[in-house]
């Protein structure tokens, strides 16, 4: 190090560590007034760098995302797609139409996808008409009963109540019960009468045969849709939550 000249600096002496030797200048290693250091990085205006913060936030968007997946996609598949497939077409003999005699509502087992299910069909044969009727309650799918005192359907579950010829008089069912499309046919096949001309009827043999389709639902007004899950309302605000057939 550099030992100066023994002077004091205001007596022109060279203080310690400044000597303006060349050999001095060349061992000195410390800062310098001109040199300026350049300020420390922050971390935090590296978009690569992970802080707690960014972190949490990317955690919370994540989660925010899955949530809301979880939500809107059975809602968006629920309104788009039909949910309940319908039978394919057939007819099954219900018997002669001495079993159905006019006047009165006669009840029949027929057979369904489900061997397990009690599906019923309530015949109702009056005023020239035939209606027949599933006993599938259309509030969550109870077998319902006919009273032929009331001429009334009753649904044990929970206080359903149907009309003769199955619209909804009380309780909780969504539009009236199901229906079975039907014919009647002579001995040879030959059609006597259908659901769309009933107009045979009149002219009926008690050995013709009645055939039943495949059921179908109905609004209020009983217009006619594709055949619906129990609980799905073809009227009302709520229609709009499910598809149409
Ligand atoms: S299932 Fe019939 S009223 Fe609920």
């Amino acid at each position: 190090m550099p030992e100066g000249d023994g002077r004091k600096p205001e007596d022109g002496g060279v203080p310690p560590g400044d000597d303006a030797s060349p050999e001095g200048a060349a061992r000195y290693q410390g800062p310098r007034a001109t040199e300026v250091e350049a300020p420390a990085k922050d971390p935090e205006k590296d978009p690569s760098y992970i802080t707690r913060t960014r972190f949490m936030t990317g955690v919370a968007i994540a989660a925010g995302g899955v949530m809301t997946a979880a939500i809107l996609v059975p809602v968006v598949g629920f309104a788009v797609a039909d949910n309940f497939d319908s039978e394919p077409a057939r007819w099954v003999d219900a018997g002669p139409m001495s079993d159905f005699p006019e006047g009165e509502t006669s009840s029949i087992a027929i057979s369904g996808p489900d061997p397990e299910a009690d599906r019923r069909a309530f015949v109702r044969f009056r005023d020239g008409e035939i209606v027949c009727i599933w006993n599938r309650c259309t509030h969550l799918g109870c077998p319902v009963s006919y009273s032929p005192g009331g001429d009334v359907f009753a649904c044990p579950c929970h206080g359903g109540a149907y009309n003769s010829v199955g619209q909804v008089t009380a309780g909780p069912p969504v539009r009236p019960l199901d229906r079975f499309d039907w014919k009647v046919v002579t001995a040879d096949g030959e059609d006597v009468a259908t659901r769309l001309d009933p107009s045979g009827l009149r002219d009926v043999s008690p050995d013709d045969r009645l055939l039943i389709g495949v059921p179908y639902s109905l609004n209020d007004s009983l217009e006619i849709f594709k055949l619906k899950a129990p609980g799905e309302p073809l009227d009302g605000v709520l229609k709009n939550l499910y598809p149409l057939g």
